[in-house]
């Protein structure tokens, strides 16, 4: 009996203090990052919340589902009931100086092919105060564009001033002139409701500016970057360095997006705000690719017309050679540098990996997803500032039969493909030296070496029609 009890009082001990426990781990999951965030996003908006437009989107911003209230204008062209993969959006006011939306368009248009079309749509928001500019320019586009808009690849909207948070009275942050920062606030007002009309129409969306040309081919470059990082997180990635040109999101992402802008309109510029929101979901690094697809053309502004020369000099009008990469997992054995992951390597990023002093039969080797037929490896390795750091000594397989179906950290049957040139390997139509469909790609060190080794870049091309 005396035992009973005291395994009783035990037990409810126990449990008590397990509930404890739960309670105050589940207090604390709601607590740290949520109330953090409303504590800090409370602070700035204290002021906003007067106006009630202001505090139904700070209601909504705590969820982020909802989509917003507004009523758009059609000025040509309508949504297509069919999701599609990619969405390219931009806004556009009257420019004092210079015009440069339709060479846009035309851009946009020209370089991509039928196919591409088919799973695209471009959505353009006029976003002037002036009607009838907006009207004007939506019947030059649909003009130029008929044939376009008629097959449901452009959409011209217009979201009404009605529907615009207060523009004048603003917070004056970083010393900036009244006129800049009204202009800086209306342009994130003019981005989120572009970003919340485009949530539903496709499954990625694409920023760009009134003033940019496009890479040939940039949405197969895309697509094939987007299928090269599956499984893997990310926020944003940048296919431009430059301001909010050619800055790629989950259509998923774009109601939180416009909710986050208008949230924050009147506190910074757009570009910086994109920054705290990729942050705010914890991708702490830019991902950018090379060659860049979009450049800027502007030579003025759309604020004052002032100067604005910018240029990207990563940009590539003809970038045909876009690797395709396939999903893998890269594995090695030589130490590691500090972050620089041997993951960097393949990623197609501006980011490397970096490994300390390789000796022979260290491996670096890729394993992919599923089985594919390689035509193409380039590898570059050392790098511009550190030119001793490249691969002295190696060689290249290409292997099959991973050593078990799942977790497979290498392959069992190798060729050997190839030998390294003063640390670079390219070598193309692999297929017909390997007649089989690859599951791992090898780069095995041959020497000792003292230098550390940077691997710059893998790139992979594929025949489509793998045997499977
Ligand atoms: C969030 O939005 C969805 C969709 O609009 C709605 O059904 C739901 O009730 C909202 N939840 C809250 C807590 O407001
Ligand atoms: C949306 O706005 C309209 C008028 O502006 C209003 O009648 C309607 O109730 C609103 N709907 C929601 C879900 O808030
Ligand atoms: C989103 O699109 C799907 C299919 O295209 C449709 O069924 C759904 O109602 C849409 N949702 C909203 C909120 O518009
Ligand atoms: C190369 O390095 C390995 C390990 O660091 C060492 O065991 C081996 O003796 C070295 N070989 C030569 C030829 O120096």
């Amino acid at each position: 009996m005396r035992c009973y009890l005291k395994r009783f009082v035990v037990a409810s001990v126990s449990f008590i203090f397990m509930l404890i426990f739960i309670i105050l781990s589940a207090r604390n999951e709601v607590d740290t990052v949520p109330e953090e965030y409303k504590r800090w996003a409370g602070e700035i908006t204290i002021q906003e919340l007067h106006s009630s437009r202001n505090a139904m989107n700070f209601r909504e911003l705590l969820n982020a589902s909802a989509p917003m209230n507004v009523s758009y204008q059609y000025l040509a062209g309508f949504p297509s009931s069919k999701k599609k993969y990619l969405t390219v959006g931009l806004s556009s006011v009257k420019r004092k100086r210079g015009s440069y939306l339709t060479e846009t368009l035309k851009s946009i248009f020209e370089q991509s092919t039928n196919d591409d079309l088919k799973e695209m749509v471009v959505v353009v928001h006029l976003a002037d105060f002036d009607m009838g500019w907006n009207s004007k320019t939506a019947e030059e586009i649909s003009r130029k564009f008929a044939h376009h808009i008629i097959s449901g690849h452009l959409i011209i909207i217009h979201a009404p001033q009605e529907y615009y948070p207060p523009l004048a009275g603003l917070k004056r942050n970083y010393n900036d002139p009244e006129d800049r920062v009204k202009f800086r606030s209306k342009q994130n007002v003019d981005y989120a409701f572009l970003f919340s009309f485009s949530a539903n129409l496709s499954n990625y969306y694409l920023m760009i500016e009134d003033d940019v040309r496009c890479a040939k081919s940039f949405f197969s470059a895309i697509k094939k970057v987007v299928t090269s990082r599956e499984g893997s997180y990310w926020v944003t990635l940048e296919f431009s360095k430059l301001g909010f040109i050619g800055k790629l999101y989950h259509s998923s992402e774009l109601s939180r997006l416009a909710q986050f802008l208008l949230l924050f309109y009147q506190e910074m510029p757009c570009d910086w705000l994109l920054v705290h929101f990729r942050v705010l979901l914890t991708q702490k690094d830019v991902i950018r690719f090379k060659p860049s697809l979009f450049q800027h053309v502007g030579l003025y502004s759309s604020f004052r017309g002032t100067a604005n020369k910018l240029k990207d000099d990563d940009f590539e009008e003809d970038s045909f050679d876009i690797p395709d990469n396939p999903p893998a997992t890269v594995h090695t054995d030589i130490p590691i540098f500090e972050n620089y992951q041997p993951s960097k390597a393949y990623s197609n990023s501006e980011e490397y990996f970096w490994g300390k002093s390789p000796a022979s039969r260290n491996y670096f080797t890729i394993v992919f997803a599923k089985p594919v037929r390689v035509s193409r490896i380039r590898i570059l390795t050392g790098s511009e500032e550190r030119q001793s750091d490249y691969l002295h000594h190696g060689v290249l397989e290409i292997g099959s039969n991973p050593a078990s179906a799942r977790n497979a950290k290498d392959c069992s049957n190798y060729v050997q493909v190839g030998k390294f040139e003063s640390g670079q390997f390219n070598k193309k139509n692999i297929e017909r030296l390997v007649d089989f469909d690859a599951q791992c790609v090898k780069i095995v060190v041959t020497e000792n070496q003292t230098e550390w080794v940077i691997i710059k870049s893998i790139s992979i091309w594929t025949k489509q029609n793998a045997v499977s």
